[in-house]
């Protein structure tokens, strides 16, 4: 069995959707970069589409329809920053509602309702969204929202999101946010299996670039989409338009990208399963892997984010870091760039103890970005690496 077969016309969507030369007078073929914080008016009130760049900027535009695109969608929006994006959609919410959030969510996720929308009166629950039955019970008359990862994020689980969609569904008022950032538009498109909003950290794969922080989300409720338009300049969480135009420039290599982070991790996945030194790969395109049919179903395949455990303890952990040469020792994913982290430290620190505990985030659990460089030297660098962690 194999992943979702993908449908023609991704990469010429990437390529052309929003970017049409007969938009601008000058007829330029790459999109125009307009730094203009301001529009003249025709008259007072009347004006062609722009009036002030927190509201609307044509180079945003262009990224913004670029986005819908890619997801089906009818409408796409982009913030200053992925969390950002989570920001204005958690703000969809009113004080008293109630969210329920994957349990293994990107640690900043976790922060940002623990931390700072839990004090707006937003109450929340983490459950783990794998167990359908839980998801279910922990619905209460006030929840609003369901925020899910998925593969979720270190450990990568898949969620079967036309199931939970069905579950959010069942009650009118539950909207279903699946943050999209591990697979990007290219292998998994959420708003197909029933999601309501697609959310995007664009700074990781969909910018691909490790040189723009930015968030987007994607949606086909045309309430959503007047309420988050709304949010985006009301709160004034927008980007530049030069990093608009890097991000648009990004997508056109994405499919080809995507193609090669995989080939790339699977390889390295493939070896890291077999070496003695090495405990356990979680990787959802491994047959070992618990979900790995789930993966097939709902996916058009996998990306370069995946993690292990290796042997030993957090002193392995230490030396396999400070061994690695062609790796980055980083935060981030998604990138270029190869890159390797130790999430209980770094990317998870801010999840309570207790929960890392729970859930396997261990002083072993090492969480790589398998890069575009060649696989068998970033092989080499891990093979140094793991030697290195028993000595
Ligand atoms: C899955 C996921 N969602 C959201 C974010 C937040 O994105 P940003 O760093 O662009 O604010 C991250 C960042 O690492 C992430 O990994």
């Amino acid at each position: 069995m194999s992943f979702r077969k993908q449908p023609r016309g991704f990469a010429s969507k990437a390529i052309h959707v929003g970017q049409e030369p007969e938009q601008w007078k000058s007829m330029c073929v790459a999109p125009a970069i307009v730094t203009s914080t301001n529009y003249k008016q025709d008259a007072p009130g009347v004006h062609r589409g722009f009036y002030y760049s927190r509201g609307n900027n044509p180079t945003r535009s262009v990224l913004q329809k670029c986005l819908a695109s890619l997801d089906n969608a009818k409408h796409g929006l982009v913030f200053a920053s992925g969390l950002g994006a989570t920001t204005a959609i958690l703000t969809l919410l009113n004080s008293g509602d109630h969210i329920i959030v994957g349990d293994d969510v990107y640690g900043g996720t976790n922060r940002l309702i623990r931390q700072v929308t839990s004090r707006l009166g937003i109450e929340f629950d983490f459950v783990d969204p794998t167990d359908l039955n839980a998801l279910e019970a922990a619905i209460k008359p006030n929840t609003k929202l369901f925020w899910i990862e998925t593969p979720t994020n270190p450990l990568l689980k898949v969620v079967d999101i036309e199931e939970v969609a069905k579950i959010a569904h069942n009650r009118s008022d539950i909207l279903l946010a699946v943050d999209n950032t591990f697979l990007t538009s290219y292998f998994q498109r959420p708003l197909e299996l029933g999601a309501d909003i697609v959310a995007y950290s664009l700074t990781k794969y969909m910018n691909g670039h490790s040189d723009v922080i930015m968030g987007a989300a994607t949606m086909n409720c045309d309430d959503v989409f007047d309420r988050l338009k709304f949010i985006q300049n009301a709160t004034g969480i927008v980007p530049s338009p030069f990093d608009c135009y890097q991000v648009n420039r990004s997508l056109k290599t994405l499919a080809l990208r995507m193609e090669q982070h995989q080939k790339n991790a699977i390889h390295i996945a493939k070896y890291l399963e077999k070496h003695p030194l090495v405990e356990k790969v979680l990787h959802p395109g491994l047959p070992s892997h618990p979900q790995h049919q789930l993966a097939l179903k709902q996916t058009y395949g996998y990306s370069g984010v995946f993690s292990f455990y290796i042997k030993g303890d957090l002193e392995s952990s230490k030396k396999f870091f400070e061994a690695i040469k062609l790796f980055t020792l980083a935060e981030s994913l998604g990138g270029y760039e190869s890159l390797a982290e130790l999430p209980v430290i770094m990317t998870h620190a801010s999840v309570p103890a207790e929960d890392r505990v729970k859930l396997g985030i261990t002083d072993t659990l090492i969480r790589l970005s398998v890069g575009l460089e060649d696989s068998d030297d970033l092989i080499e660098d891990l093979e140094n690496a793991l030697n290195a962690s028993q000595l």
